[in-house]
């Protein structure tokens, strides 16, 4: 029998970061898979994609597809057009799609089209809120796969809420096996990394990136408004991309300076999880931070209406807040709860999500011959 020619798409920041020990996974397979990684250049600066693929050991992808910047639209079909010629040079056996983001989407729907077999890594997440671009990809995802890897219980009650069991596995998330691997390389950097920041602890990590939260001028100076007004920490903010121009756009003074909020570049993953570590508390509106935090038992603030990691709610570990004026007074709330010590369930698995991702594909999928 021939080797299973596995096709991974990825494209963003949080797909490098849960794909990244399933690569690891599959190349240590070598003898049963083969792997191509294609690249949909969704992200695309330094500090967004090569830092991710030089830390997390990442091999090169056989194809960047430079889809870049534009609107939901034209990004997802830019990604199938192109997607779907490599696709007819390739054949794949299965296509694996990570996450829930514009490239997720694009890559399932142009693989399932092309009669590909679509397996969603991080399925059945729900939040319930069609407002958010996530949400319609990740649904979409799950019901052009015929293979779901869901991360939690939640996730699998999800999917069979929606008649989607029969091709369904809790697999735990492989965002654990991820974050095993590098916690002690985040220890080890985190004095040197705190020193070069002129970081005091306490110290408030602050991520927002979510349109509902930058996009609206109104809103985003509220944000800015609160996040100076928030007590006596210190808030260290790494900016992505898309809250920077809308910053900048704003008026707002975002150089590093040692005044209340600190506005940094991105952060890689490593140093990421150095400064959540350390943190007295985050506030973010990422998905996949309110979960790092949960398991490093950092409070988390979560500047939305809904999450698709409800688990994280559990022992007031994670709190959901809408309004921007709430800001100081979660901040001051979160600040004075000591979950360090807290007896913590941990729903997301125990580190092991890629290796029983790989079983699965390897009982799962037959390779063709071409
Ligand atoms: C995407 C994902 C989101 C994920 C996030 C992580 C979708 C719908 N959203 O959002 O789920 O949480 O990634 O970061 O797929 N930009 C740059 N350089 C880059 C990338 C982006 O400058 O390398 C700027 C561009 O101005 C772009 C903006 O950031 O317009 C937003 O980027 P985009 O790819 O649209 O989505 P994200 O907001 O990053």
């Amino acid at each position: 029998m021939g080797r299973i020619r596995v096709l991974m798409v990825l494209g963003t920041r949080p797909q490098f970061i849960k794909s990244a020990p399933l690569i690891q996974q599959l190349l240590s397979r070598r003898k049963r898979i083969s792997l191509n990684l294609v690249h949909s250049g969704q992200h695309y600066d330094p500090e967004m994609s090569h830092v991710f693929f030089s830390q997390l050991e990442l091999p090169r992808p056989a194809l960047n597809l430079n889809v870049g910047s534009g609107t939901q639209v034209c990004q997802t079909a830019t990604i199938m057009l192109r997607l779907e010629r490599f696709l007819k040079e390739s054949k794949p056996d299965v296509v694996i799609v990570p996450g829930d983001t514009n490239t997720t989407l694009a890559a399932a729907v142009a693989a399932a089209k092309a009669g590909y077999r679509v397996a969603h890594l991080e399925a059945g997440l729900r939040s319930g809120d069609m407002s958010m671009p996530e949400e319609i990809n990740r649904r979409l995802t799950d019901h052009c796969s015929t293979l779901l890897f869901a991360p939690t219980r939640t996730a699998l009650k999800n999917l069979a809420n929606e008649e989607l069991s029969k091709n369904a596995w809790l697999t735990g998330d492989t965002m654990v096996d991820a974050m095993r691997t590098a916690i002690p390389k985040a220890k080890e950097i985190e004095e040197t990394l705190l020193e070069s920041m002129q970081l005091e602890v306490p110290y408030v990590l602050v991520t927002l990136h979510r349109p509902s939260n930058v996009d609206d001028p109104t809103r985003l100076r509220e944000i800015v408004r609160s996040l100076q007004a928030a007590g006596e920490l210190r808030l260290i903010f790494p900016i992505h991309p898309r809250t920077r121009e809308r910053l900048l756009a704003l008026g707002v003074n975002i150089t590093r300076n040692r005044s209340r909020v600190c506005y940094i570049p991105p952060q890689g993953y490593i140093e990421t999880l150095a400064l959540l570590k350390n943190a007295t508390c985050l506030l973010t509106d990422s998905g996949g931070m309110q979960k790092e935090a949960y398991l490093l038992r950092t409070p988390c603030i979560t500047l939305r209406s809904t999450t698709e990691w409800p688990e994280t709610l559990r022992k007031q570990a994670n709190c959901l807040i809408n309004d921007p004026r709430m800001i100081p007074t979660a901040i001051a709330r979160a600040g004075s709860l000591d979950i360090r010590h807290e007896p913590f369930s941990n729903p997301f698995g125990n580190g092991t999500a890629a290796q029983k991702v790989t079983k699965i594909l390897e009982d799962e999928v037959t390779p063709r011959n071409i």
